[in-house]
């Protein structure tokens, strides 16, 4: 989808649809609903007028109302699109609003629309005040990206009505704030681009998308916004030591892929970073496919595993957007990516095996595999110099069940780690709601005749038994773990979503590396 930036008023643009932001701001809960557009424009808010006195829209946040032909508009439709109550209003709901507009356009075949950035006359100014222009923009070109894609590249009765073109018309404003605008709409864009980059990767069926085409693909990408991109197989498995990993990959006849991406900042000449500069290591789980292994899952809902590279995906895409964000920080991509097949060579339940750290791990459970490939993965980002690590992994079933599929699941070991990891998901308005991983549920994991073991004792707070078990491979550096089981694929429709891969955990990751920039 183009992008283009205006400023202008939105009566005169001429296009096949203007889409405008309309909030409910009437005071108390039983108060029927009062409508306010987002907009200065006189001849949008008349347009609207009699459509809007019927009390048919009520305002709901992606509620749509459709006008063919208004009165005094070059556009030839007008869609209001609600936000929810004014009270309310924030960023992300911008972001959804613009989704839902996007998708009421595309199976009414409208190829080309534009939506009036939203303006702050219209709200009452301490309100705006906790709505930056920089990030309203933002959102809402993140929000119209994302919604666009749909997910039937598979099917022969494809019917194309992707949005070729969306032009963000806001008005003539003072120079600092077109200037905010226009850095939120061009971040927007790579931002976006970046989550329905992870998007793609998580949508491809396992025989399409295995360990080997994954390395190629992030391979390609890189090579696209220069970054390096090195990836491995077995033997650097085996040269690494990396017993843990190796031993996830073993069962399949598809070789494994170590995907190492690399960016370093630009200096400017002479300038060398200083000794003691943040090396940011983000790891990602990319199985893709969780059979279980020898440990096999149920055949009921197998076919979803193929999503258990999601971490992964996350990890590509947000490297994706950091190469072109070009924060002053180096980030190391790392991910393990392999398939859990059971087979003559499969590793075992008991089976003990060696980590690239030297720990030694019993494995109880061969399902248990993305803390395996992880902790090799988080072990080597340390010998690269790494000193803050970021994973993400669809890590255990045990998580959805405490949480749900509204928020992931956070860990981390270091309190200024998470408030800057709680920083950036006020921006991104992704939801993750932090576990403990205390060393009390050390226990959990101890193993009669190794180190430590796959999985927990019991299978109470099975959650957080796999972030201790990681725990033990990153040691005293500080770390955020995101369990992402529950949140990589959305199960309902929304205005602004359709079912399928969400892309979770790239905003957040991005703006948490831009976060260390110096
Ligand atoms: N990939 C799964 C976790 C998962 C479950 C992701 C549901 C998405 C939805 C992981 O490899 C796994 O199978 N974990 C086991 C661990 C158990 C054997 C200790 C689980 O959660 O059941
Ligand atoms: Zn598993
Ligand atoms: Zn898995």
């Amino acid at each position: 989808m183009d992008m283009k930036l205006v400023f202008q008023d939105p009566a005169g643009l001429a296009t096949p649809m203007l889409a405008v932001f309309a909030v409910d701001v009437a005071i108390g809960k039983d108060a029927a609903p009062l409508i306010a557009l987002l907009t200065t424009s006189d001849a949008v808010s008349n347009a609207a007028a009699a459509a809007l006195a019927s009390g048919e829209f009520k305002g709901t946040l992606g509620e749509q109302l459709l006008l063919h032909g208004p009165d005094g508009l070059k556009a030839e439709r007008l869609l209001i699109v609600g936000l929810g109550n004014a009270k309310t209003l924030s960023v992300d709901c911008v972001r959804k609003g613009a989704g839902a507009a996007v998708r009421a356009a595309k199976p009414r075949g409208v190829r080309e629309m534009a939506i009036a950035f939203l303006e702050d006359h219209a709200l009452d100014d301490e309100h705006m005040e906790n709505l930056p222009c920089t990030l309203l923009s933002r959102a809402l070109v993140e929000g119209a990206a994302v919604a666009e894609r749909d997910w039937d590249t598979y099917r022969s009765d494809r019917k194309d009505l992707s949005i070729e073109s969306l032009t963000v018309v806001a008005r003539e404003a003072e120079e600092s704030t077109s200037k905010e605008i226009h850095t939120g709409f061009e971040e927007g864009q790579v931002i976006g681009e970046a989550q329905n980059f992870a998007r793609v990767l998580v949508n491809e069926p396992g025989n399409v998308l295995t360990p080997t085409e994954l390395g190629k693909r992030a391979a390609v990408m890189c090579a696209e916004v220069g970054l390096k991109c090195e990836v491995y197989s077995t033997e650097k498995l085996h040269e690494l030591k990396m017993g843990a990993f190796h031993a996830v990959a073993k069962g399949s006849e598809q070789p494994p892929a170590l995907i190492v991406m690399t960016y370093e900042p630009k200096m400017e000449k002479g300038v060398t970073a200083p000794k003691d500069a943040p090396v940011l290591g983000l790891v990602g789980k990319g199985i893709t496919f969780d059979t279980g292994g020898i440990s096999i899952k149920p055949a009921e809902g197998m076919e979803k595993m193929k999503y258990d590279m999601a971490g992964a995906a996350a990890m590509i895409g947000a490297m994706r957007a950091i190469a072109q964000l070009r924060p002053a920080v180096k980030v190391i991509g790392i991910v393990c990516s392999a398939e859990n097949m059971p087979s003559g060579r499969a590793y075992k339940p008991g089976d003990v095996v060696t980590a690239m750290s030297g720990k030694t791990i019993e494995i109880l459970n061969t399902d248990a595999e993305g803390r395996l490939v992880l902790a090799d993965g988080l072990h080597y980002a340390k010998t690269l110099g790494c000193t803050h690590l970021i994973d993400a992994a669809t890590l255990t079933g045990a998580c959805v069940v405490a949480l749900g599929m509204i928020n992931a699941g956070l860990f981390c070991n270091d309190e200024p780690t998470f408030e800057k990891f709680l920083e950036a998901m006020r921006v991104s308005g992704e939801k993750f709601w932090r576990l403990p991983c205390t060393d009390d549920y050390k226990d959990q994991i101890k193993s009669q005749i190794a180190d430590i073991m796959n999985t927990g004792g019991s299978r109470w707070g099975g959650a957080i038994s796999a972030a201790m078990f990681l725990k033990e491979f990153v040691d005293e550096t500080p770390w955020v773990h995101l369990d992402i089981a529950g949140c990589a694929w959305n199960e309902e429709v929304k205005p602004w979503q359709p079912k399928g891969p969400s892309g979770i955990a790239v905003r957040s990751i991005i703006e948490w590396v831009r976060g260390y920039a110096v």
